[in-house]
């Protein structure tokens, strides 16, 4: 008798993944399709939707292929704020803009002109910031009228690739957050918002709850993934509210930090939490009466990525975190600044860019890929201290994304945050959380805490902080943090 699974999807920004969930909580099978991004011009950042739909064929082939399984439920995640414009008969008009796109710069200025940014902040939980869906559609209006005169839908990678699936148009109350056009604290979207933006209502999906069922597998999408006609899909979240569940993080105080392309520091929350200076974002959590507040490193697995492209193709991470690890503390007076596609947190710039700052001839590539790894980890600890500005910085954090796999990139960031780092014993990140929603929309675990109870692993260590390593970056800190300022008085000397 084949079991009951639940298919989690997370649409990333380097790959599909897909993880079959069974009712004890096991994790049965995973898969995973890797895809371009393409960069047309320096701060662009855009992906072709057919490679995500592609993608998706593929992953779920290969999980409906496991022995002994019936997937009974689909959930969905996936890089929030992309923007896929659709025309009348749902076919993209142009390739996606995505979350790390950094064109809209006087979109977001324009936006925050004609609301106010204090108003925005009040409204959104969030200032404008340039990978957000609204200043993308000024964007578009502004650069492609021909294109923004056909637009019938908008929506974000993980709701194109449930429109393919089911043909059912929807979104969820974390990605519709991540729009800059929704009510935070009311769950919708803002007439005002709308207004201003002079964005009709009827581009946007319907926003319905993250576990509730928004569309069953259509004949089409059935054809494509190999799923059966008529399967459930639910809401699903973004990737960040979708990996909050998956590490477990769904109380109160709880928090996650992510080191995958971007990285996040995130905190749960049973109201909305606003950061009056705006530098965190505010959004709706995967759970119905959660939120959460969240630093965004634009570029932090990236930028190593982006490093090992750049000057060392073909290296393994493992090789170039080695490398890093035979430098000491502080890379010899090297210092890097992660700033490769602007910046979100706590730094609301687009126009930021990267830099090594400190070279000299005694230095080579081993104190470059120090400082990168030690530049992306004083960007999350400038987000975390924001949250402790706030009062909301959590006790610990679970650490989650590709980066949590290094032992010495775990001992560098937990002394540079200065705060334990967990570990779960298996990582399946957003799909898992994925998943684990999509169970309860159909009733394989009853709630939400008891899904995690059964599925999240339980923690496989704790990283405690080196107290000398911890009081070395407490001294290199203010160093590294003067660098930003001096450098965009350099950009722009006004
Ligand atoms: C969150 C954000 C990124 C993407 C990455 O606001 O922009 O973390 O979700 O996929």
């Amino acid at each position: 008798m084949p079991q009951d699974v639940a298919l989690g999807i997370d649409v990333g920004t380097s790959a599909l993944k897909g993880v079959l969930v069974a009712a004890d909580g096991s994790v049965v099978a995973t898969a995973s399709a890797d895809y371009p991004l393409s960069t047309p011009q320096p701060g662009w950042s855009e992906q072709d939707p057919a490679l995500w739909w592609d993608a998706c064929g593929r992953v779920c082939r290969r999980l409906v292929e496991t022995p002994g399984v019936t997937v009974v439920a689909v959930g969905l995640s996936g890089q929030m704020h992309g923007s896929v414009f659709l025309d009348r008969s749902g076919a993209p008009l142009r390739p996606a803009l995505l979350w790390n796109d950094a064109r809209t710069g006087a979109e977001c200025a324009e936006i925050e002109r004609r609301v106010g940014a204090d108003r925005l902040l009040a409204i959104t939980g969030n200032r404008a910031s340039a990978g957000f869906q609204a200043p993308k559609i000024l964007w578009l209006r502004a650069h492609e009228p021909e294109q923004a005169a056909q637009i019938a839908k908008i929506l974000v990678p993980k709701d194109f690739v449930r429109l393919r699936l089911t043909g059912a148009l929807a979104t969820d109350p974390s990605d519709a957050s991540g729009t800059l056009l929704a009510d935070l604290a009311r769950r919708r979207y803002s007439e005002e918002l709308l207004a201003a933006c002079e964005i009709p209502r009827s581009w946007l999906p319907e926003i319905m709850e993250s576990a509730a069922i928004t569309g069953r597998v259509c004949a089409d999408g059935a054809a494509h993934s190999g799923l059966h006609v008529g399967v459930p899909v639910v809401g699903g979240a973004g990737d960040n509210a979708c990996a909050a569940v998956g590490a477990g993080v769904i109380a109160a105080g709880s928090g996650v930090c992510s080191l995958g392309t971007s990285g996040t520091v995130f905190v749960h929350a049973t109201r909305p939490l606003i950061d009056p200076e705006g530098g965190l974002n505010g959004f709706c959590a995967a759970t119905p009466d959660g939120w959460h507040v969240m630093g965004v490193v634009l570029s932090a697995g990236g930028a190593l990525r982006w490093y090992r492209d750049s000057f060392e193709p073909g290296s393994g991470f493992d090789a170039l975190l080695d490398q890093a690890a035979s430098v000491a503390p502080g890379a010899d007076g090297v210092a890097f600044l992660p700033y490769l596609a602007g910046e979100r947190s706590p730094h609301l710039d687009p126009s930021a860019r990267a830099a090594w700052v400190g070279l000299s001839l005694a230095h080579d590539r081993r104190h470059m890929v120090r400082a990168v790894v030690e530049g992306i980890g004083f960007a999350l600890t400038d987000c975390l201290d924001r949250m402790r500005a706030l009062g909301a910085a959590p006790p610990a954090l679970v650490l989650v994304g590709g980066g949590a796999s290094s032992r010495i990139w775990r001992e560098i960031l937990a002394a540079q945050l200065d705060l334990a780092l967990e570990l779960r014993v298996a990582q399946e990140g957003p799909a898992l959380g994925a998943a684990l929603l999509a169970g309860v929309g159909v009733g394989l675990w009853p709630t939400l805490e008891a899904a995690t109870a059964r599925a999240v692993p339980r923690v496989g260590e704790r990283v405690e902080p080196d107290p000398d390593l911890a009081a070395r970056y407490r001294t290199l800190k203010p160093l590294w943090r003067a660098l930003y300022p001096a450098l965009r008085v350099a950009r722009d000397p006004r």
